[in-house]
C-alpha cells in the first residue's frame, strides 16, 4: 500500500498532517525526525514530508533531518521549520522575524506551481512561525509569498516543495487541496487506504498471528476494547475468543449489563463478567489521598486479571487490546516520540500485558489508527452508535469522582446521579455536542430545606467540557434554563443530594477529572 511518510520534529500539529492525508485515502505513518536514512524502510513510501516544530533551525539542539533523507530522492513537502531545514540544507538563509506570523495570513501567488493547482492566487494561511526564509537556495523558487515573506518555494525537478504556513490546520483555506497537490501529483501516491482494505488485512493478520491459539481480550465497556473484541470475533472462531470484564463497583449505572448485551451482540461466546466491587470498595477503605486510590484500584485490578487468567487457564493465550495509534505515541514508546509529550496517564501498567508484549503474544488490532478511524471502523463492524460515541470514562471509573474516601453509599448516589445527568443529555440532544460530561459527588454537605424540615444534603458538581484530546478542554456552554431543569430532576430523584453546582473551570489550569 502506497504511504507518505512525515518526519517528526515535535510540531503540536504533526498527527493532524499524518490525519489529513489518510483522509485523501493514503496511508500515512508518523516517525521520528532524526531517524537516519538507512533506517528507514523504503517499501511502498512515495513521499516524505517534514514537520513543523518549536525550535529554530539555528538554535542550538534543533533536531535536524539526516542528510542522507536528501539523497534518497523522495518527494519531499517542508511545513514551516521542516521548510526552514530544506533551506539551510540547500545553501539558503532562515532568520528570525522581527514581526512574527500567528494565525490567518494572506498568502499571494507569483508563481504557477504543481503545488498549488486549482488554488485560487489569493487565500488565507495559517502561520504560526517566527522564522523566515532571507536566502532562497540556486535553483529554488518562490511560488507564493504572504505580505512578509516566501511563503511557497520549491524545486520541481528534485520534486522539493517547501511551505511557510500550516496546510493541515483546518483554518487553512485550501490547505487540503495543497496537500493533495503534494500527494497526488507529486508523489503520485495512490488512493489505497480505506477502512474496509484495513478490515479484511487485518482480519488475515489476526489469523496468522494468533494461528490455533486462544485469544483473551480485557474489555471495558468503551470503544477501544469494544471495537478490538469485535474485529477478534470477526476473524477468528467465536469459542477461541475470551473476553474479560472486571467489574469494580465504580463503573457507571448498568454498565455491566451493557457491556454484557453488547458483547453478545457481537457473537461473543466465552465472556466472563467478573464481579469485584466488594473487593474494591474494602480495598478503598480509609483511603482518600487520589494517587494511592488510583494505585490501589490499579493493582487490585491486576491481582484480579491475575487470578482470573488462572481460573479460565488462559496463561498460554495470545493478548488482544485496544491500543490506539495515539497511545502509542504518548507513551513514547512508538513513533514520533519528539512530539512534545504533555501527558500519559496513569494507567494501569499491567505485568500480563508486559510479559505478553515480551513473548510477542500481543495482538493491537488498532494500532495504527486513530480515534476517530476507530469509530468509523466500529460503525462498519454492526457496533451500536450508543457505544460508538461514548464520552471517555477513566480507567479508575467513578473513584476519581468521589474526592475522599469512596464508600458504597457515595458509589450509589453518583451512579443515580450520573445516570440522570447522561440520560438528559442525551434526551436533550447535547450529549453529541459535548466531549465528556459527568457528576462529581464533593465530599461536602449543605443545608437545605424539604417541605418544612432543614435537611443537610450532599453537594453534586456537573463538569461538560469540549477538548480535543482531553490535553485542553473548555468549559460546555450550558444553555442556564436547561442545566438548572436538570439540577432539579437530580435533587428530585437522588435525595441524598442538597445542592448542585456547575463546574465553569477550563483546562488548564484545572483537570478535567477532580482527582
Ligand atoms: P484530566 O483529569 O487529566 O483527564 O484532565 C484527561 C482525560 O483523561 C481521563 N482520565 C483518565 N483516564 N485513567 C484513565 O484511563 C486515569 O487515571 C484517568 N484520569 C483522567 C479523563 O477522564 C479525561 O478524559
Amino acid at each position: 500500500m502506497d504511504k507518505v511518510l512525515i518526519l517528526d520534529f515535535g510540531s503540536q500539529t504533526t498527527q493532524l498532517i499524518s490525519r489529513r492525508i489518510r483522509d485523501l485515502g493514503v496511508f500515512s505513518e508518523v516517525i521520528p525526525g532524526d531517524v537516519s536514512a538507512g533506517d528507514l524502510s523504503l517499501e511502498d513510501v512515495r513521499g516524505l514530508v517534514f514537520s513543523g516544530s518549536p525550535y529554530s533551525v539555528y538554535q542550538e539542539g534543533a533536531p535536524l533531518p539526516d542528510p542522507g533523507i536528501y539523497e534518497l530522492g523522495l518527494p519531499l513537502l517542508g511545513i514551516c521549520y521542516g521548510l526552514h531545514c530544506i533551506i539551510r540544507h540547500y545553501g539558503g538563509e532562515v532568520k528570525c522575524l522581527e514581526h512574527k506570523e500567528y494565525g490567518r495570513a494572506p498568502i499571494y501567488s507569483c508563481k504557477k506551481t504543481i503545488i498549488l493547482e486549482d488554488v485560487p492566487d489569493g487565500f488565507i494561511s495559517w502561520m504560526s512561525h517566527g522564522d523566515s526564509i532571507v536566502k532562497i537556495p540556486k535553483d529554488f523558487f518562490v511560488f507564493a509569498r504572504s505580505e512578509r515573506c516566501p511563503a511557497v518555494v520549491g524545486n520541481r525537478e528534485k520534486k522539493i516543495y517547501g511551505l511557510q504556513f500550516h496546510p493541515e490546520v483546518t483554518h487553512c483555506e485550501y490547505g487540503e487541496k495543497i496537500l493533495s497537490n503534494f500527494v497526488f501529483a507529486i508523489c503520485g501516491a495512490r488512493r489505497e487506504w480505506n477502512l474496509d482494505s484495513y478490515i479484511n488485512d487485518t482480519m488475515i493478520k489476526i489469523k496468522r498471528k494468533a494461528g490455533k491459539r486462544k485469544v483473551l481480550s480485557l474489555v471495558s465497556g468503551g470503544v477501544d476494547s469494544t471495537v478490538t473484541a469485535g474485529l477478534l470475533l470477526k476473524a477468528l472462531p467465536a469459542d477461541r475468543i475470551h473476553l474479560l470484564y472486571i467489574d469494580t463497583g465504580l463503573m457507571r449505572k448498568g454498565e455491566s449489563g451493557e457491556v454484557k448485551k453488547n458483547l453478545l451482540a457481537l457473537g461473543a461466546k466465552n465472556l466472563y463478567l467478573v464481579d469485584s466491587s466488594r473487593r474494591f470498595l474494602e480495598a478503598l477503605k480509609g483511603i482518600s489521598e487520589p494517587e494511592k486510590k488510583r494505585n490501589t484500584i490499579g493493582d487490585l485490578f491486576i491481582k484480579v486479571q491475575e487470578e482470573e487468567v488462572k481460573k479460565r487457564r488462559l496463561e498460554d493465550a495470545m493478548l488482544a487490546q485496544g491500543t490506539l495509534y495515539t497511545d502509542l505515541i504518548e507513551s513514547g514508546k512508538g513513533v514520533g516520540q519528539k512530539a512534545t509529550i504533555i501527558k500519559s496517564h496513569h494507567n494501569v501498567r499491567s505485568p500480563l500485558v508486559e510479559k505478553k508484549r515480551e513473548e510477542g503474544s500481543i495482538i493491537e488490532p488498532l494500532e495504527i489508527l486513530y480515534k476517530d478511524e476507530v469509530r468509523r471502523l466500529g460503525l462498519k463492524l454492526g457496533i451500536s452508535r450508543e457505544i460508538i460515541e461514548r464520552h471517555p470514562f477513566p480507567g479508575p471509573g467513578l473513584a476519581v469522582r468521589i474526592p475522599g474516601e469512596d464508600t458504597e453509599e457515595k458509589c450509589q448516589i453518583l451512579k443515580e446521579a450520573d445516570a440522570i445527568l447522561i440520560g438528559e443529555l442525551k434526551r436533550r440532544g447535547f450529549y453529541n455536542q459535548i466531549w465528556q460530561a459527568f457528576c462529581v459527588l464533593l465530599p461536602v454537605r449543605s443545608v437545605g430545606v424539604a417541605g418544612d424540615i432543614r435537611k443537610y444534603g450532599w453537594v453534586l458538581a456537573i463538569r461538560a467540557v469540549n477538548s480535543i484530546d482531553g490535553m485542553t478542554a473548555s468549559v460546555f456552554p450550558f444553555p442556564m434554563e436547561q442545566l438548572v431543569e436538570i439540577a432539579s430532576l437530580i435533587t428530585n430523584a437522588v435525595p441524598q443530594v442538597g445542592r448542585v453546582v456547575y463546574d465553569i473551570s477550563t483546562k488548564p489550569p484545572s483537570t478535567i477529572e477532580w482527582e
